[in-house]
């Protein structure tokens, strides 16, 4: 059935509390819940209440403690009748978390056993009301075999204990109420990191970040960055923890990154474990975003929470900017903004140009977890973010603690948020809301022109028609703006315009020469900005924009602009040989500016990616772009050998540090491997090797082999024998070596990933690894649009095969299965053959059976 927005309607009770007695096992264990209910005077009086459930059968169902027969079973949810306005209901539920390869609700995961409940997990567990504006007071008692589970941990504050021969047991108390998706409990044989931290007010919070055994070691940075995260929330918007501990766990079975149960976070290992030897920069980021990002959920999520799932991106979207705040205020604020903009263009621009399109506030799903999109969580972070420019920081804070003034304890609606700003910062965000309902990356195009002493900028904007959505209206754009003189090379201040109109004209008195435009500084608009400019006015922004986000954007302008007119075949042998001139010269300029930092530089000597110049095309020829693209690069290395051999050295004389000085050198290093391959592969094999094997850090160490793993050669052979040895057994760096081998430019990538598939280490059952091996291989054009289409097979193999085990992550496949409508016609059909494929498969999940008829349109 399909879920519509409109039709929410709130639950006729209310569930002041909870109590849940845990008998825990491997296999089997027994759930007791006791619910508390009472009529909800904000609803329509009910004689009976539905609990949902999800594959589970009550195995006793009592009312005010006497046993029942006045229930039913409606599919999978239990319906009572009910003959008052206050009542207790107490379930019995037996479970096997061990046969529970969703990892959706309680399940085992090397041997221990934890939980997963958002969104729809609780249901797995016991019946319950599993929506989050039912919100209420757990207390959770939790008995299994001390030697088997000797930590047993829950939501809120631990207030008893006991233990009875060979069984131990534990009672917890959440004082927060909440909804069942942020309950959460963990049993297992787990050592932790302790710290502490003191809130402004002067609470003592106990800290802990819970692993296996041999991992301790590599928890010192997720625990400075859970610090890091409590003071900076703090500071940047006031907002104090809650409770006397907070809890972390480290698990390696996890369908995402992590989550943010209330006391109890729960974590993907990937976004916990840390050191040199074993993390690369990236890792080290990863970590500290994900630990802040669910953190801040303590109030962006938990304290304020969703009346529905329509409003996710109210928790999500504003989640995610926090994240990227703080991440911005402890490294490199520009980079930082760099790198989030690549995911969106990456992940959510063609989320929003394809069959998959929704707004960030959808109108209707079927399945709510195909809805943790880029398009709920990245763009909807940017719908947030163009508020804070149009606000001002400050005003945007006012609003900001008007939402957390007002709401804290609700289940709110991203209605709720923006009314919040409107009246906080006080904006009139009338005709903003349309950010909220209307899907589609619009397109602004720019007429730039000089009439007397003005400079006249005419815009207009287009927001395409998406699935559901004909017609559209013009939404208030916000664009950050500088004319600089051609000259001085300079600009008299950056402006604010907001483009709310269809089309609008702006005028700007005293230039007696055109000025050269930079538009969408900091990218204040998540738009595709279209406009005709000269490419020496590229090169100038290239070399001189003050805004480092609007710099790297000329910087890939001007390659973009090459690399798409080459693949279409419009450059003739002159036009190319001007355009790979003057990105030369950029590149030159950009290695020789002395006043860069270099994990900026890296930024700037970065190529567009294939996806993304692919999504400049209506129909893309992936196997073309892959070819212009590898000649430039070629083409740079080669003229600036001795620039970039330079430029290496340099680097290569920093020893290892967290520094942005040693990461930026670190980038550089492998970044320079990769011109060099395209250039001379064997003279850069022999460089990567000698890179992979004086690693004393993990960046070096990838950086080399990812090189490598796409040069047919005796030092690649020889660094991935070598690598797996290494690392044998540490599964999180046994991940890349799988992932670095499906991304590779080597010819016959897809051969080796089907071999990867049998390898002894490769398994169906672990998200993460699945991930490592076919998301990889699924983002590297280069063997998934293999002309055969076999690539295409492979990922719908891939799909068909994981889907009874674990549809939520066969699920997340498909959207790589929907671009067909963007590619030539040969690679159309044989994408779209796939999808009908699978689409006829008997007994598909609800997650997949709703990606894949979506994605056929
Ligand atoms: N709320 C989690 C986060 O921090 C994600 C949970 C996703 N769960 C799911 N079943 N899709 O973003
Ligand atoms: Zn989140």
């Amino acid at each position: 059935p399909v879920i519509r927005r409109e039709d929410y309607t709130p639950f006729p009770w209310l569930v002041p509390e909870t109590r849940l007695d845990f008998e825990l096992g491997l296999e089997s264990t027994r759930v007791r819940s006791t619910l508390t209910v009472v009529h909800n005077n904000k609803a329509a009086r009910s004689p009976t209440i539905r609990l949902d459930g999800d594959g589970i059968k009550p195995t006793s169902v009592k009312v005010d403690g006497e046993p029942t027969q006045s229930f039913v079973m409606d599919g999978d949810d239990l319906v009572l009748t009910l003959s008052d306005d206050a009542h207790e209901i107490s379930i019995e539920t037996e479970i096997d978390p061990s046969a529970n390869s969703q990892l959706m609700g309680l399940y085992a995961s090397s041997g221990m056993l934890c939980t997963q409940c958002e969104a729809e997990g609780f249901r797995r567990i016991t019946f319950f009301p599993d929506r989050p504006d039912v919100l209420s007071t757990y207390t959770v008692r939790m008995s299994g075999p001390k030697d088997q589970f000797p930590i047993l941990l829950c939501n809120g504050n631990k207030v008893a204990t006991g233990e009875d021969g060979e069984t131990h047991w534990a009672e917890w108390h959440d004082p927060w109420p909440k909804p069942s998706y942020l309950f959460a409990l963990v049993a297992g044989d787990l050592v932790a990191r302790t710290d502490s931290f003191t809130t402004m007010n002067g609470r003592k919070v106990e800290l802990n970040v819970w692993v296996r055994e041999g991992d301790l070691e590599r928890t010192e940075h997720a625990m400075e960055s859970l610090k890091r995260s409590m003071e900076w929330d703090e500071e940047a918007f006031g907002r104090e923890y809650d409770l006397d501990l907070f809890n972390i766990v480290a698990v390696s079975d996890f369908n995402m990154g992590a989550m943010e149960n209330k006391g109890l976070n729960v974590f993907n290992t990937k976004y916990v474990l840390a050191d040199p030897e074993t993390a690369t920069d990236g890792d080290y980021d990863g970590v500290e975003g994900v630990i802040g990002h669910e953190y801040f959920h303590n109030w962006s999520g938990n304290r304020i929470t969703c009346r529905d799932w329509f409003q996710l991106s109210l928790k999500e979207g504003f989640t995610v900017l926090r994240d990227q705040l703080f991440s911005q205020d402890m490294g490199s604020e520009p980079v930082k903004r760099i790198e989030d903009v690549r995911v969106l263009r990456g992940a959510q621009f063609p989320e929003d140009s394809g069959p998959l399109a929704h707004s960030i506030r959808p109108d209707s799903y079927r399945e709510i977890s195909n809805f943790y999109t880029a398009t709920v969580y990245n763009k909807g972070a940017e719908v947030i973010r163009m508020m804070r420019t149009m606000a001002g920081e400050e005003a945007f804070r006012k609003g900001t603690d008007t939402y957390f003034d007002r709401h804290d304890g609700e289940a709110a609606t991203c209605e709720d948020f923006v009314k919040s700003i409107e009246d906080g910062a006080g904006l009139d965000l009338t005709q903003f809301r349309l950010w909220y309902s209307q899907a589609g990356t619009p397109k602004v195009s720019v007429d730039f022109g000089h009439e007397g002493d003005e400079a006249v900028l005419k815009l207009s904007q287009l927001v395409p028609a998406t699935p559901g959505q004909d017609e559209k209206k013009p939404m208030p754009i916000p664009l950050k703006i500088a004319l600089f003189d051609r000259e001085t090379g300079t600009h008299s201040g950056e402006q604010l315009i907001v483009l709310d109109k269809a089309s609008d004209t702006f005028r700007f008195g005293g230039f007696a020469q055109k000025p050269v435009l930079s538009i969408n500084r900091g990218f204040s608009a998540p738009v595709t900005i279209q406009r005709e400019i000269a490419r020496d006015e590229l090169v100038f922004l290239a070399a001189k924009d003050d805004d480092p986000f609007a710099r790297y954007e000329a910087m890939q302008d001007l390659m973009v602009g090459h690399l798409v007119a080459a693949s279409k075949g419009e450059l003739g042998d002159e036009d190319r040989a001007a355009g790979r001139k003057d990105i030369v010269g950029a590149m030159r300029a950009v290695i020789e500016d002395e006043a860069l930092d270099d994990l900026m530089r890296g930024e700037l000597m970065s190529m567009p990616s294939q996806t993304y110049l692919a999504e400049q095309m209506s129909e893309a020829d992936p196997g073309r772009i892959h070819e212009e693209r590898e000649a430039l690069k070629a083409a740079i290395a080669g003229e600036l050998q001795d620039e970039l051999h330079a430029l290496y050295d340099r680097a290569a004389e920093l020893p290892f540090s967290h520094s942005a000085e040693a990461k930026g050198a670190r980038k550089l290093k492998t970044l320079i491997l990769v011109y060099a391959a395209a250039h001379d592969p064997q003279k850069a094999a022999e460089l990567a090797a000698h890179q992979y094997e004086n690693a004393d850090n993990m960046t070096d160490r990838q950086g080399a082999l990812m090189v490598l793993t796409g040069i047919d050669s005796a030092e690649r052979t020889n660094a991935l024998i070598d690598f797996y040895n290494r690392y044998r057994g540490n599964a999180l760096v046994i991940d890349k070596w799988f992932s670095l081998q499906a991304m590779s430019l080597h010819p016959k990538v897809l051969e080796h990933v089907k071999a990867l598939a049998d390898h002894e280490d490769f398994t169906m059952k672990n998200p993460n690894r699945v991930r490592s091996l076919y998301m990889a291989f699924a983002a590297n054009p280069h063997g998934f649009h293999a002309a055969s289409g076999e690539g295409y097979k492979l990922i719908a193999d891939l799909i068909l095969e994981l889907d009874p085990i674990n549809a939520q992550t066969a699920a997340r496949f498909v959207p790589a299965l929907g671009r067909w409508r963007k590619l030539e016609p040969g690679r159309s059909a044989l994408m779209r053959e796939q999808l009908e494929r699978i689409a006829a498969a008997p007994k598909l999940s609800r997650d997949t059976f709703e990606q894949v008829s979506r994605s056929l349109g």
